[in-house]
């Protein structure tokens, strides 16, 4: 079990933010989120055990192996439907321990001329987390390449998986304030000690294209991820020039709506989001319909969205599961069934 703090402690990323605050004002949440996740040093991503259960949370691929192997047979089919090219990208966007990866790749082998034909890249944040992917797919005998930019990735045609890593790109909120808008800020509490939600004092550009808040409540929050379109453009613009196909898969809404969904966890309990920055994790819950709405503007063909278990269930669960379970203890039949039923209930997800 983790032993990770219960109670909130003041962390060296805190006082780095403080001490901007004070020179500089408040800062946009988009801006805490970055850091607070990404910061070089004291990021969440960067310093500490995060994902499975010494960490704070668990993601799917880490319940159950067959996520990511009924994942891997999608990637064979898509393929396929491409024509089979003889040279291509799989890009993993936020890869975590790597167990994703190894998983799909194991799976692919069923078809020896993907695995020949692949090049796979692992777009990663966290040098702590390239350093566990690296070991986690050191025998695999695909050999990954690592980006820091998605720009980076050459052009060929590609398929792009991205699981749960949507939903730890920074978001803007803004909230309705006597109907008008006004930006929500992380500024300092009365005594300069915490930090604390302020409101921004001037309307934010018309360019943002926020919603009329007549549609909503008194105090109502609208959400909007540059950092998210930003890397939509980047895919959309590869696949446009080059085919392709991109699942994304994550916690979110399939329609765009209102609501303050920041949230922080700490060993596996929800934490308040601005306490110890650097050492919970934040998300975001993804707008799906948002996604789909770029994806169909940009010329692409979107399926989805479809909850995780839909789209599993799709994929061939319980043919999966019974192979699985074939010869197996009562108990090991067990675990297996938990966790095939909760990859199929834990979230929601949409492919494109
Ligand atoms: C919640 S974890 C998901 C891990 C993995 N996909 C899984 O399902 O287990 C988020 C992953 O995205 C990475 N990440 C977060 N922000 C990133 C960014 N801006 N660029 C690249 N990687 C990022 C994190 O370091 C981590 O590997």
């Amino acid at each position: 079990m983790s032993d990770r703090a219960n109670a909130p402690e003041t962390t060296p990323l805190q006082e780095r933010l403080i001490a901007l605050i004070k020179l500089k004002g408040p800062i946009t949440v988009a801006d805490y989120m970055a850091d607070a996740l990404g910061h070089p040093h004291d990021g969440y991503y960067m310093s500490q055990e995060v994902i499975g259960a010494d960490g704070d949370f668990t993601t799917a691929p880490e319940i159950s192996q067959v996520f990511g192997e009924l994942l891997g047979l999608w990637l064979i089919e898509t393929w396929r439907n491409m024509g089979s090219p003889k040279v291509f990208n799989l890009i993993e966007l936020g890869p975590g321990r790597g167990v994703l990866m190894s998983d799909m790749l194991r799976a692919a082998r069923l078809r020896p001329e993907f695995t020949r034909s692949v090049q796979v890249w692992l777009l990663e944040i966290s040098g702590r987390l390239r350093h566990e992917q690296q070991k986690r797919l050191r025998s695999s005998e695909v050999k990954p390449l690592w980006a820091d930019e998605f720009d980076d990735i050459p052009a060929a045609p590609s398929l792009i998986i991205a699981n749960e890593f949507f939903d730890c790109l920074p978001v803007r909120q803004f909230q309705n304030v006597s109907n008008s808008w006004r930006e929500r800020l992380v500024g300092l509490s009365s005594d300069g000690k915490t930090l604390e939600f302020v409101l921004g004092k001037t309307p934010p550009p018309s360019d943002f294209c926020l919603p009329d808040p007549d549609e909503c409540d008194e105090g109502e929050i609208f959400e909007i991820s540059f950092a998210a379109q930003e890397f939509l453009t980047d895919i959309h613009s590869l696949l446009n020039e080059q085919g392709g196909a991109a699942l994304i898969i994550d916690y979110g809404h399939l329609q765009s709506g209102f609501g303050d969904t920041l949230q922080a966890v700490r060993n596996h309990k929800y934490w308040p989001p601005l306490a110890s920055p650097g050492r919970a994790d934040l998300t975001v819950h993804v707008d799906f319909e948002a996604i789909a709405r770029g994806a169909i503007d940009s010329g692409a063909k979107v399926h989805g969205p479809a909850t995780q278990g839909q789209f599993l269930d799709r994929l061939g669960l319980a043919l999966r599961i019974e192979m699985l379970c074939k010869g197996k203890t009562a108990d090991e039949v067990a675990k297996i069934q938990a966790g095939a039923s909760r990859i199929a209930a834990s979230n929601q997800g949409g492919n494109f």
